[in-house]
């Protein structure tokens, strides 16, 4: 938003007093913008602080001073200034008159989102004119951020989310740090609204890393508790695949399933999770974990119906527990064989 700046000419053409009136947001724009015209003009006064940053339900102060040279070419003081904020002008109980030149205006317990706040100065029977215009931030430090895990996603990244507490409601970077023993890894940056971070690359296994996610903004800075771990216990493994299935001649109740592990079946040991239905039907029935406990890549489905199409799909996880399922593999099928009727 551009302000409407009251300006002094300063240069070797003298310029019409009322007449220049130049719509810009910095000081230094109008320095550069007018220059090119061949005369110089500031401003005929400043606020400060220019860029405040307000933790909400603190009191806030910004003081507007004009300069010297203004006070005569207007014929004004201090006691002219008009606060306005967001172009409503501020009650005079929050103004202080602190000498010729200076104005100040307080708010007390701050709520308000960001507000446009001008001093302005009322010269030639009432003319208000702009003079200076800031834009008050307000909002919260950062919390300390909670509840940090992660996981790897094997072979892609890995994923660290956290809760980051209280809205801010303003720019609030966090940074996910991560480290082990003889290494720094790359920091992960994420912006204001984004509670977790993705690192593209697959950690080293075997060793354990420490992680902790760091929050800035204007108004602090402050770092998780760091979490330690191996990340193989944080893996959650590509999902099985080429999953086939056969039916048996001799034996209709069956069906055998073979399939390829993620490729972390050779440093790893994993579990599976089978699941299989009626084509027709819509649950799953489950194969009992107990079932398929030590690592394999072929099982036998029992106790099925004969001549009936079923549908499985399997998904697998390292074998102690720790980390997390694949996501399901793609599903199979396979018809079970007629029963044998007894030729007479
Ligand atoms: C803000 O100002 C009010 C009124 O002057 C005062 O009562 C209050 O204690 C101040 N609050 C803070 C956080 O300084
Ligand atoms: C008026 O007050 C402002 C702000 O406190 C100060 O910067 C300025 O020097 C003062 N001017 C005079 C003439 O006392
Ligand atoms: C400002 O000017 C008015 C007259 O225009 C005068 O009455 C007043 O005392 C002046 N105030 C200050 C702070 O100089
Ligand atoms: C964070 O963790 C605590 C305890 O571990 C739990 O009580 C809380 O519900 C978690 N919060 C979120 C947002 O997950
Ligand atoms: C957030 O990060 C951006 C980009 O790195 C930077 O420009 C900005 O100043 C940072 N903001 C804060 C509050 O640290
Ligand atoms: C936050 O830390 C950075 C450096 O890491 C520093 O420049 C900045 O002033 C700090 N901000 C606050 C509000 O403490
Ligand atoms: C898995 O199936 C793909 C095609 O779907 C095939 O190219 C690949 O050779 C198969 N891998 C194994 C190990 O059977």
């Amino acid at each position: 938003m551009p302000y409407q700046f009251l300006g002094l000419c300063i240069g070797s053409i003298p310029c019409k007093m009322s007449a220049l009136r130049i719509w810009l947001m910095q000081a230094l724009l109008i320095f550069l913008t007018t220059e090119s015209i061949g005369q110089l003009v500031e401003p005929c006064g400043y606020i400060y602080p220019e860029f405040p940053v307000v933790q909400r339900g603190s009191n806030f102060t910004a003081t507007c001073v004009l300069k010297e040279k203004c006070l005569q070419v207007y014929s004004v003081n201090a006691t002219y200034i008009v606060w306005k904020t967001n172009h409503v002008a501020v009650p005079k109980e929050q103004v202080t008159v602190i000498n010729r030149t200076a104005s100040s205006v307080t708010f007390t317990d701050v709520v308000f989102q960001n507000v446009q706040l001008t001093c302005n100065i009322l010269s030639f029977g009432q003319i208000e004119q702009n003079v200076y215009g800031i834009t008050i931030l307000s909002g919260y430090p950062p919390d300390i951020p909670t509840n940090l895990s992660c996981i790897v996603n094997e072979g892609k990244n890995m994923l660290c989310q956290w809760d980051p507490g209280r809205e801010t409601y303003l720019e609030t970077n966090y940074t996910l740090k991560s480290e082990w023993a003889t290494e720094k890894f790359p920091d992960c940056r994420t912006k204001h609204g984004t509670s977790s971070c993705m690192m593209g690359y697959t950690p080293i296994y075997f060793v354990n890393i420490e992680v902790w996610v760091e929050a800035e903004n204007a108004l602090g800075n402050v770092s998780s508790e760091p979490i330690n771990f191996d990340p193989v216990d944080k893996v959650k493994p590509s999902p099985p695949h080429n999953l086939s299935v056969t039916n048996s001649e001799e034996l209709s109740s069956i069906l055998k399933l073979a399939w390829v592990n993620s490729g972390l079946d050779s440093i790893l040991r994993l579990k599976s999770d089978i699941q299989y239905r009626t084509k027709d039907a819509s649950t799953w029935i489950q194969v009992p974990l107990e079932d398929t406990v030590s690592p394999r890549t072929s099982f036998t489905v029992q106790d099925l119906k004969p001549f009936t199409e079923y549908v499985f799909r399997i998904r697998s996880i390292k074998e102690n527990g720790k980390g997390y399922w694949s996501d399901w593999s793609e599903e199979a099928s396979g018809t079970t064989y007629e029963d044998n009727i007894a030729p007479f």
